[in-house]
């Protein structure tokens, strides 16, 4: 069916419905479907539409004349035309009952798993989280951020980014060059180099272990979330020594150096050759190819105990699940960015015979729609 609305018609009067996965709100105007953002169930809002295609449209809030109970004013004066953080007008404890009601829909339909549990909270918390953050520059040098699905630059208010790591939220001035990018990392002392081939690396330090990371290299953004998410990891597979176990997308080590702890035999994949590079001096003991999981598994031993997986948003996919669940391991942690992927991938795995012991999910992105998700896998 074709919609007759436009982009950029303001839509009046819309009542919104239920949350739905990307931290839109299902509504409906004239029996189509619009997903809207920055609303909250319940409302009455104008909308104006940012996109239409064939089966939907999509609009932001330009007007609320029905406010939910859990709207409250945005922390960030820019909230709303950055990009980067949805869940602003969302009273922080709601926004985790919205993650939470998006986490067991996704896995309810996708997979037929029942989620009975909470999105726990992380902090620091709601602001002041993110250890890396990319800036864009104006040209006058001005820092900025992107605007949602644009190449708008949204320049910082007074005070910089509210979820960035303090240490980081205010770029100096003429740190980077007019037009360019501006990589910030927090730390001691905190970093704001340009991209580029510069081979700058990082020290990041999780328990009683370090970890090298190249500057515009992968590492979690929370700052709590190598801790939260090794605890997760290791608590649900329980390694004991002598155990053999994969780290797929294993990044610079940090599930590798976890497992390598508890005397694990650790073998670790990676497609950034720079990563694997860093993850062989980060955690000596362990054995890691760089490549695509899915060509160079058929590289790792015919058996594993344990296997950890934590691939990007698109999921690891049935090849991957396929060929690790040939291993016949004992535990599987799935560390999942995208709740939708992680519900497509569980459906795959029980296919194969692995079912979830536990999900947990855990709010490592506040005032955001995203959330992190990790799923322990056993046998049927
Ligand atoms: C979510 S990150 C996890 C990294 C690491 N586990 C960590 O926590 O620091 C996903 C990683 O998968 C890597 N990756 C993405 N697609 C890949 C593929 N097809 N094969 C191998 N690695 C891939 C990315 O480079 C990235 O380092």
């Amino acid at each position: 069916m074709s919609i007759d609305i436009t982009v950029g018609q303001v839509v009046s009067g819309l009542e919104i419905g239920p949350v739905a996965h990307g931290g839109h709100f299902v509504a409906r105007h004239e029996g189509r479907v619009i997903f809207v953002r920055h609303a909250l169930t319940g409302e009455l809002v104008d909308v104006r539409v940012t996109e239409v295609s064939k089966r939907f449209a999509r609009a932001d809030v330009v007007a609320v004349h029905r406010a939910s109970p859990h709207r409250v004013t945005p922390p960030c004066p820019i909230a709303g035309r950055c990009g980067g953080c949805d869940f602003q007008h969302v009273e922080a404890g709601h926004s985790r009952e919205l993650k939470r009601q998006v986490v067991a829909e996704l896995l309810g339909h996708l997979a037929g798993y029942d989620f009975t549990g909470d999105v726990l909270e992380v902090q620091p918390a709601p602001l002041g989280w993110r250890r890396r953050m990319r800036y864009h520059l104006d040209d006058a040098g001005r820092a900025g951020l992107r605007g949602h699905r644009s190449e708008d630059l949204v320049l910082l208010p007074v005070g910089g980014c509210r979820i960035a790591d303090p240490g980081i939220a205010v770029p100096p001035a003429d740190a980077g060059r007019p037009d360019g990018e501006l990589l910030a990392v927090a730390g001691e002392t905190p970093l704001f180099v340009a991209p580029g081939p510069s081979g700058t690396t990082v020290v990041e330090t999780v328990g009683e272990r370090t970890f090298r990371v190249a500057l515009d290299g992968f590492w979690q953004a929370h700052a709590a979330a190598p801790t939260v998410l090794t605890d997760a990891v290791i608590e649900g597979l329980a390694p004991t020594p002598g155990e053999v176990a994969f780290d797929l997308f294993c990044g610079v080590g940090l599930f590798a150096g976890a497992l390598a702890d508890a005397g694990a035999q650790v073998w670790g994949i990676e497609g950034d050759r720079r990563a694997v590079e860093l993850a062989r001096g980060n955690v000596p003991g362990a054995n890691f190819a760089a490549g695509d999981v899915a060509r160079r598994l058929g590289g790792l031993p015919s058996r594993a105990d344990l296997v950890v997986l934590d691939p990007p948003r698109a999921g690891a996919g049935s090849g991957v699940l396929a060929a690790v669940a040939s291993r016949r391991p004992r535990r599987i942690a799935y560390v999942a960015c995208d709740p939708a992927a992680l519900g497509r991938d569980l459906r795959t795995a029980e296919e194969l015979g692995y079912v979830p012991v536990s999900v947990t999910a855990h709010d490592l992105f506040p005032l955001t729609h995203h959330v992190e998700c990790v799923a322990i896998l056993a046998p049927r």
